[in-house]
């Protein structure tokens, strides 16, 4: 007969005295739990979402290992040629943040682990590093986690193991994110492509009836502006006004679609800017003032001469002025101001026109559309929506940008801005 504590011994497969049995038993359950638990990390470390941002992807690995691990901050580093992108996750009361550190080391083909230890104690001096890298299938380091702590700390080894464990799975994950990261970009490639494409299209379309329709409208403007002087009774007079204002309004539209095709050919020559604003103004200033608007020129006459089409930069302006005037019908003390200036933006110089009104203004979602073609909030007889895609057109190829800021019922300020002439490029 076998006793008491040998049958405990052979159904538990515990060796133990009786007061040790509840112990022990209880430390085999809590085991359990825990590779229950990692088990369960594993797996949710397999699902990471391939939409999300690297941010996001470090912030989702420091919590799901907080829950078997522990540290106080978590790293994951991704390597790019020569760039290192440290996305650095830090606890924030339930939640987790992460925030972006780029370095540019001179590295190797390849980056040890060993040497990665070295770069870390640079760039984390008060914490220490456990460290699993992160490999692709022919073997090349792309990148690693690390678990960061204040005091040094050493894993027990089958923590560590575990922790190597997961190094596998996000790898895999993380590969499938970059697949998809470059998958989606090429799409957006391909889209962008068919857009220019498309646009491309409609441009040399609308070319081809612009140019059909612009010799008969010039034979119905001139007969219009003929009869006008011939017939002179009111109602006559009138619907042949009517007639004349629609065919100028067709020819304007049929300039524009012509200049957006830009099917035109421009000469490029040195241009000085505070010439450009009294040429435009000479033009349209005076349309401006008989509508009540009270014009302000803020010229800087030490900003250097540009190169451009006179012409061109002239109609940009011009779509401006246009446009600040029709902002500012509604204002009771109307008023443009048209100046030049300078300024510097990621780092190129260049020589800035601007236009400001005090009109209705745009909101954010409106300042989002205005440069689309055929955008417009006027009505029918008013506007085409091409004068910005036109003048953005314009402005892109002479290697300028053209900006907006504006606040609704305040103001809103358009700036040209053309890349300064350099020595070399000076005529
Ligand atoms: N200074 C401005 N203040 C407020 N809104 C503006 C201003 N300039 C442009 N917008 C908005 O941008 C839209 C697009 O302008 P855009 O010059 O391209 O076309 P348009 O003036 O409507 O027509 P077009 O210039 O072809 O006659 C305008 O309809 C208007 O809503
Ligand atoms: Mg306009």
């Amino acid at each position: 007969m076998l006793g008491k504590q040998e049958l405990i011994d052979k159904l538990t497969g515990i060796r133990s005295s009786r007061r040790s049995y509840y112990s022990e038993l209880n430390a085999m359950v809590e085991e359990l739990q825990k590779k229950n638990k990692q088990l369960e990390v594993i797996n949710q470390l397999t699902q990471i979402h391939v939409e999300k941002s690297w941010e996001e992807v470090s912030i989702y690995l420091a919590s799901q290992l907080s829950k078997v691990l522990s540290f106080d901050r978590f790293l994951l580093t991704l390597i790019d040629g020569s760039d290192l992108y440290f996305y650095i996750s830090d606890p924030c009361g339930e939640d987790w943040s992460c925030r972006l550190v780029k370095r540019f080391y001179q590295l190797g083909a390849t980056v040890t682990t060993a040497e990665f230890k070295k770069l870390l104690k640079q760039e984390i001096v008060d914490h220490y590093g456990t460290s699993v890298c992160l490999q692709n299938q022919t073997g090349k380091i792309y990148g690693f986690l690390t678990l960061l702590n204040r005091e040094k700390v050493k894993y027990p080894p089958e923590e560590f193991q575990f922790y190597l464990k997961i190094g596998e799975h996000v790898r895999i994950s993380i590969e499938n994110i970059y697949l998809y990261k470059d998958v989606s970009e090429k799409v957006k490639i391909e889209a962008q492509l068919v857009q220019s494409a498309k646009m491309a299209a409609i441009g040399e379309m609308a070319a081809g009836v612009a140019h059909e329709l612009n010799s008969p409208l010039t034979a119905i403007l001139g007969n219009v502006q003929l009869l006008m002087r011939q017939i002179k009774e009111e109602r006559p007079q009138k619907m042949l006004t009517d007639i004349y204002q629609c065919g100028l309004r067709s020819k304007k539209i049929i300039q524009n679609l012509l200049a957006f095709s830009r099917q035109e050919e421009y000469q490029f020559e040195k241009l000085e800017l505070s010439g450009l604003v009294e040429d435009v103004l000479g033009l349209v200033g005076y349309q401006l003032t008989v509508s009540g608007i009270s014009i302000h020129k803020e010229i800087d006459s030490s900003v250097p001469p540009v190169r451009g089409s006179r012409h061109q930069i002239e109609q940009v302006l011009i779509n401006l002025l246009l446009n600040a005037k029709d902002a500012v019908q509604e204002t009771s003390d109307p008023e443009i101001i048209i100046g030049t200036g300078q300024t510097t933006l990621e780092g190129q110089s260049y020589a800035m026109l601007f236009v400001q009104d005090n009109g209705i203004g745009m909101d954010k979602e409106q300042m989002d559309q205005i440069f689309n073609p055929f955008y417009t909030t006027k009505s029918k007889m008013k506007g085409t929506g091409l004068g910005l895609s036109v003048s953005l057109g314009i402005v892109e190829s002479h290697g300028g940008k053209l900006l907006v800021d504006s606040k609704i019922n305040e103001y809103s300020k358009f700036s040209l801005l053309l890349p300064i002439l350099t020595d070399e490029g000076d005529d």
